[in-house]
C-alpha cells in the first residue's frame, strides 16, 4: 500500500472517527444532567412541559407557526405527507438518491412513491426532471435536502403551484440550512426532522418533528402521534403512538441553544475541507454551497471512482469513512419492480460517493488533515 505523501505523513498517530460526540456532550453535561434530573423528579413523562416547550423553541428557530415532537423521523415523514391530504393510491415524487426512511414513508402513507433523478453533483432532485413524472395520481413533491443541503424550492415551489402539488420536505439532515433567510423546514406544507442521535441536533434516542405554518396540518400530526385521538378515548382515524417524550424534549431544548454556534462550526470544517482539496486537486470537485444559501454539513461527501480502494486505504490510515448511500431506488429489492425508471446519476452517486469524518470533534486542523488524506489517497490509488 503506497504511503501518505509529505503533506501528511508525521500527523497519522491519531485516528479520526466518523462521529465522535463524547466532548459535545462533556460540554454541556451539566445543563444536560440538571434537564434529565428535572422531568424525572417532576413526574410528567408523556406529552408534558418538555415537548410543548421545546416544540415551541424548534417552531421559532424554524420560522413557523407549529412543530410536533415524535418518536422519530421516519414518521415525521409519513405524518407529514398524510397530514398535506397524501392519500392511498396517490403518487409522491421523490428522489431516486436518499435515505430509505424517505421512500419507506410513502409507501407506509399508503401511497406510490415515484423516484426523479438527482444532480450528479449536489445529489438533490432535479427541478428540470419532476414534470416528466408528474401524473393525475401524483399529489405531492417530497424533497430531500440531502447532506444538510438545501434543495432548489424557487424550482419545485414553481411547479407545485403550477400542479397544484403539495410540497413536503424531508429536513432529517438540514437543521438550520438556509436560502435567503428563510430556514428548511419552512418551505413546504409541511417538513420532517429527524433528532436521530448522530444528527446535527440529536436526542439521546429516536426522536422526530414535523414543522409547518398550517395549524389544520399540526393538528392532524398531533392526532397521528396519539392513537388518532382529539381527546381522551376519542378516536377520529387510524393513528399510532409516536409521541417525543419528556426527557428527550429536555434534551434537545438544551442542545437547541447551542444550534447555531455547532453549524458556524460545521461551515468552518468544510470550508477548510473544501479549500485544502481545491487547491491541491481541483479535478475532485468537492462539495460547493450555492450562492445565497446556508448549507448546513450535516455531511461531507466527496466523489471517487476509486471509492472502494480510497476506502480502504483510509482506513489503514486510520480515518473512518461511510457511504450515504451505497444503494439507489431502483437497487433496493423492495423496490426493483420500478427497475424501469432511469435515474443513471443517483446510481453513479451510490457507486462513488464517500462521506469524510465530520462534526463536532474535529479541529480546524483536523479538517484539512483528513482532506489531505483523502487526497493522498486518490493519487495513491490512481498510482497503485
Ligand atoms: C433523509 C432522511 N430521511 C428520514 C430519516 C429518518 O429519520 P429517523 O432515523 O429519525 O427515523 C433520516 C434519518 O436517518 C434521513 O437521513
Amino acid at each position: 500500500m503506497a504511503a501518505p505523501l509529505a503533506s501528511t505523513s508525521g500527523r497519522l498517530s491519531r485516528r479520526f472517527p466518523f462521529l465522535d460526540l463524547h466532548g459535545q456532550t462533556a460540554e454541556l453535561r451539566d445543563e444536560l444532567d440538571a434537564s434529565i434530573r428535572h422531568v424525572i423528579d417532576r413526574g410528567h413523562y408523556i406529552l408534558g412541559p418538555e415537548v410543548a416547550g421545546f416544540e415551541q423553541a424548534f417552531a421559532d428557530y424554524c420560522g413557523v407557526g407549529h412543530a410536533v415532537g415524535l418518536n422519530c423521523g421516519l414518521d415525521a415523514v409519513e405524518f407529514a405527507l398524510r397530514a398535506v391530504g397524501v392519500s392511498p393510491g396517490d403518487e409522491v415524487i421523490v428522489p431516486a438518491m436518499t435515505f430509505i426512511a424517505t421512500w419507506l414513508a410513502v409507501d407506509r402513507a399508503g401511497a406510490v412513491p415515484i423516484p426523479v433523478d438527482v444532480d450528479l453533483g449536489t445529489a438533490l432532485i432535479r427541478p428540470d426532471l419532476i414534470e416528466a413524472a408528474i401524473t393525475p395520481a401524483t399529489r405531492a413533491i417530497l424533497v430531500v435536502h440531502l447532506y444538510g443541503r438545501p434543495c432548489d424550492m424557487t424550482a419545485v415551489e414553481e411547479i407545485a403551484r403550477r400542479r397544484n402539488l403539495k410540497i413536503v420536505e424531508d429536513a432529517a439532515q438540514a437543521h438550520g440550512a438556509m436560502i435567503g433567510e428563510t430556514r428548511c423546514g419552512a418551505f413546504g406544507h409541511a417538513a420532517a426532522f429527524s433528532f436521530y442521535p448522530g444528527k446535527t441536533l440529536g436526542a439521546f434516542g429516536d426522536g422526530g418533528a414535523v414543522t409547518t405554518r398550517d395549524p389544520e396540518v399540526a393538528e392532524r400530526v398531533r392526532r397521528l402521534r396519539n392513537y388518532g385521538s382529539v381527546a381522551k378515548y376519542q378516536h377520529v382515524e387510524f393513528g399510532v403512538n409516536s409521541r417525543l417524550d419528556e426527557i428527550q424534549a429536555a434534551i434537545l431544548s438544551v442542545k437547541l441553544k447551542h444550534l447555531e454556534p455547532w453549524i458556524s462550526h460545521r461551515i468552518a470544517l468544510a470550508d477548510a475541507m473544501r479549500r485544502r482539496i481545491a487547491d491541491r486537486r481541483p479535478d475532485l470537485a468537492p462539495p460547493e454551497p450555492a450562492s445565497g444559501t446556508r448549507h448546513a454539513w450535516h455531511l461531507f461527501t466527496v466523489r471517487t471512482d476509486r471509492r472502494d480502494a480510497v476506502r480502504a486505504w483510509l482506513a489503514e490510515y486510520g480515518v473512518e469513512t461511510l457511504i450515504h448511500y451505497p444503494h439507489a431506488f431502483a437497487e433496493q429489492p423492495i423496490y426493483d419492480a420500478r427497475q424501469s425508471i432511469q435515474a443513471p446519476n443517483a446510481a453513479r452517486i451510490a457507486a462513488t460517493s464517500l462521506s469524510l469524518p465530520f462534526g463536532p470533534h474535529l479541529s480546524l486542523q483536523d479538517a484539512e488533515t483528513i482532506a489531505d488524506l483523502f487526497v493522498d489517497a486518490v493519487i495513491a490509488m490512481a498510482d497503485g
